[in-house]
């Protein structure tokens, strides 16, 4: 609630009905000096005085019409039924024929028309409203003028609502701290029919149901915390709902009929033992509270990236250790999408319990798809082969994940339903053309926001042709959205890649007994194969380990290890350049684990130098730049990066805000359209900012191994998405690295 009190927004402020929600707007108006004068009107003469003596109105009256002459506002806060006599009498009077009337009862369709029949049709000035706020308690004593801080009030304005009048009521409620939101009259009666009314029929249903049997007092005796916790609403105001049940009996029957087909459903799974129906239902509805407040919000599936979160570095910290950094995002991601589209089950072991490979995760249960997990790294899904993804209720909302959109893009391609693929303000940045032109030319029809950005909206039931592609970047997304596309496709789909990319779709395709060619820089698939589930066992990511190679290296008497990371040769850029930057880094114990090398990796601490880094280097490094920067920083002489202008379309220009950040600290810095120059030197430390990219904020997290001063790091939350226990591993290490929340 604001603390300083602004100007009255009205003169007289009527509220009839001086129960727990309208005494509480009173108080709240009142207190907030809202309105001149604060009138309350009660049939019940001792609710008006305790009003009056707790301060919460300045006068009252018990006649309706007297205590709403000169009123500029009516708030009517009485029961559901009992408006439409006072509408009437309303109505009647034309003193009130100016007045802004509106209210706060649960269902909007049948005010709505105790209003038309009273006035014979809808005033301007009737702005019906419904605050989603209550308490235990209730009665003027309980008012409490913080009920609605932070709690949604929904708006129901009609066809001919005085947009004056609507938000003269709008900011009455905005001001006592709710927040407001519109909506239609018949929306809303359906939506509160499903998210409470159903609920509350439920609850009352079953505690009756259970209360009628024999056993009963067994029932009640050894009832426990489930049924306590899902029939707690049953304690509700019994008046108030049988109200609501006769005012809203459409809206909620429509719902009532789809939960019966759905509790039937059930039945059904459990007469027939069909495990997979129930584990279904049981996996996604699990996630689904959760995810549909994310959606909501456009937040996180984390609930650490819902807060902004400042890293503080320390400088004088060391690297010394043995650690394993969690699963690579890449195949992780890869693992859901692949296992969904296979026959049998598919269990995956070192799965990245992070924001990105979540989302994927969502995506595809969006899409029916079984997945139980991910506890502690282990994943089971349950395919549904090539052709059995089901029509997702809504759009799909895939966060910060450039990878999710841009592969699941090219399956949507092939599907037989419409789909919209979403994502967060960064990703809603990011450049979609990349794929979906390709797309359009093997026939899919894909409509985007202006300059190819998202929201994705791909059409289903088109026919997909193969095609060649000459890629014109060196990308692994687009090969793999094609590539998986081309899984849709008649014939053949090939693309050819101007420098080797990373090829973990290539060799999990194959993993999971899918042909595919590969012939020097051409990567060739055919359609009319199926996928047959597998065991996944996803190593650690090279590209967390990245910045643990770089600590290592530039603190001096460093020695770190780091266990069972990926070695994949399309994805070592990182080590080479390194090594010729003069660190220290041996590769141990080298095996194969599920098609992928895996290694363990020790770096310790060296002098590096300055290098001009190899252009064919840089696909086999794209993620890692930001701490080859810092490495670069920490070197002797000047380093030079070029070719590298897909660093300014990743989750930020890494380009400019890694130069931004390396300038604070004191770094001379120059940039390229394609690259940087860095003049390696001493480091301060200050405020630099991460703009939500999880790869900066860990980059600067291991320059305050060097730095003099430190380094706060603005935006770091979006760690994340791909290094959720970063500042554990960073803490094992003996880096001082912590976190504050932020504003
Ligand atoms: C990825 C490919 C790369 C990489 C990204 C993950 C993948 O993107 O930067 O973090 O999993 O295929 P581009 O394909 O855009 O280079």
């Amino acid at each position: 609630m604001p603390k300083a009190k602004a100007a009255p927004l009205t003169g007289q402020l009527t509220v009839v009905g001086l129960g727990l929600i309208g005494a509480s707007f009173a108080r709240a108006a009142r207190e907030q000096g809202l309105c001149r004068l604060v009138v309350g009107v009660d049939t019940d003469s001792s609710v008006c005085r305790a009003a009056q003596d707790m301060g919460v109105i300045d006068r009252w009256e018990t006649g309706l019409l007297e205590g709403c002459r000169n009123a500029d506002v009516i708030m009517l806060a009485v029961p559901v039924l009992a408006a439409g006599k006072i509408l009437q009498q309303l109505a009647a009077d034309p003193d009130t024929s100016k007045t802004v009337i509106t209210d706060v009862g649960s269902v909007k369709g049948v005010f709505a028309r105790a209003a038309e029949q009273a006035f014979g049709n809808l005033p301007p000035g009737l702005v019906p409203g419904h605050p989603i706020a209550g308490s235990e308690r209730s009665g003027v004593t309980a008012a409490d003028a913080r009920l609605f801080c932070q709690h949604k009030i929904i708006l129901t304005p009609h066809a001919n609502t005085d947009p004056a009048a609507l938000e003269l009521v709008s900011e009455l409620w905005r001001r006592i701290g709710a927040d407001v939101e519109h909506m239609g009259i018949e929306q809303h009666d359906l939506v509160l029919a499903a998210t409470s009314h159903l609920p509350h029929l439920l609850a009352f249903g079953l505690v009756d149901s259970l209360a009628q049997r024999d056993e009963n007092l067994d029932i009640f005796r050894y009832a426990a915390g489930g049924f306590r916790d899902f029939t707690r609403i049953a304690a509700s105001d019994p008046q108030m709902w049988h109200d609501i049940f006769l005012s809203n009996r459409d809206a909620v029957l429509q719902q009532l009929d789809v939960f019966n087909t759905d509790l039937q459903a059930l039945r059904q799974a459990v007469t027939e033992g069909d495990g997979h129906f129930l584990m279904g239902v049981f996996t996604r509805a699990r996630v689904a509270r959760e995810h549909f407040s994310t959606i909501l919000a456009q937040r996180a599936y984390m609930q650490t990236m819902d807060k902004e979160l400042i890293f503080v570095a320390q400088p004088g910290g060391g690297a010394q250790g043995n650690i394993r950094v969690p699963g690579d995002k890449s195949i992780s991601h890869r693992t859901i999408m692949l296992g969904s589209l296979a026959i049998g089950t598919t269990e995956v072991d070192g799965f990245l319990e992070g924001e990105d490979a979540l989302a994927t995760i969502q995506a595809f249960r969006d899409m029916g798809v079984v997945i139980e997990g991910p506890v502690e790294g282990r994943v089971v899904i349950h395919g549904v082969g090539l052709h059995g993804l089901q029509q997702p209720p809504g759009p799909i909302y895939v966060g910060n994940s450039g990878t999710t959109m841009r592969l699941l893009a090219g399956i949507l391609a092939g599907q037989p339903f419409d789909a919209t693929l979403t994502g967060d303000a960064s990703l809603s940045k990011r450049p979609m053309n990349r794929i979906a032109n390709p797309l359009r030319e093997m026939g899919a029809v894909i409509e985007t926001a202006e300059e190819g950005r998202p929201p994705l909206v791909i059409r289903g039931g088109q026919k997909l042709t193969g095609i060649h592609y000459d890629m014109p970047m060196a990308s692994a997304q687009v090969k793999s959205c094609l590539l998986l596309a081309g899984l849709y496709a008649e014939g053949s789909t090939s693309v050819t890649e101007p420098a080797p990319t990373r090829d973990h779709s290539e060799r999990m395709l194959q993993g999971f007994g899918y042909p595919v060619e590969v012939h020097e820089s051409t990567v060739k698939i055919e359609s009319g194969h199926e996928l047959s589930a597998t065991y996944i066992e996803v190593p650690g990511d090279i590209s967390s380990a990245a910045f643990f190679m770089v600590a290592a290296s530039i603190t001096e008497g460093a020695d770190v290890m780091l266990e069972h990371v990926g070695i994949n040769p399309t994805r070592t850029g990182v080590i080479d350049i390194l090594k010729l930057m003069g660190a220290d880094i041996s590769i141990e114990r080298v095996r194969v684990v599920g098609g992928e090398r895996v290694a363990d990796i020790r770096v310790r601490g060296s002098q590096l130098k300055g290098i001009e880094i190899p252009p064919e280097l840089v696909p086999l490094a794209i993620d890692e730049f930001p701490v080859l920067f810092i490495a670069a920083a920490c070197a002797e002489g000047r380093t030079v990066l070029r070719g590298a202008e897909e660093l300014r379309v990743k989750e930020c220009d890494r380009i400019e805000v890694m130069a931004d950040g390396l300038r604070t600290l004191g770094v001379q810095v120059e940039t390229l359209p394609d690259g940087i120059i860095i003049d390696g030197g001493p480091m301060g430390g200050g405020e630099v900012w991460a703009h939500g990219d999880h790869r900066i904020a860990m980059s600067f997290s291991v320059a305050s191994l060097r730095a003099g001063l430190p380094i706060r790091i603005h935006g770091s939350q979006h760690v994340a998405t791909s290094f959720p226990n970063f500042l554990q591993l960073c803490a094992r290490l003996g880096m001082r690295v912590s976190a504050e929340v932020g504003e």
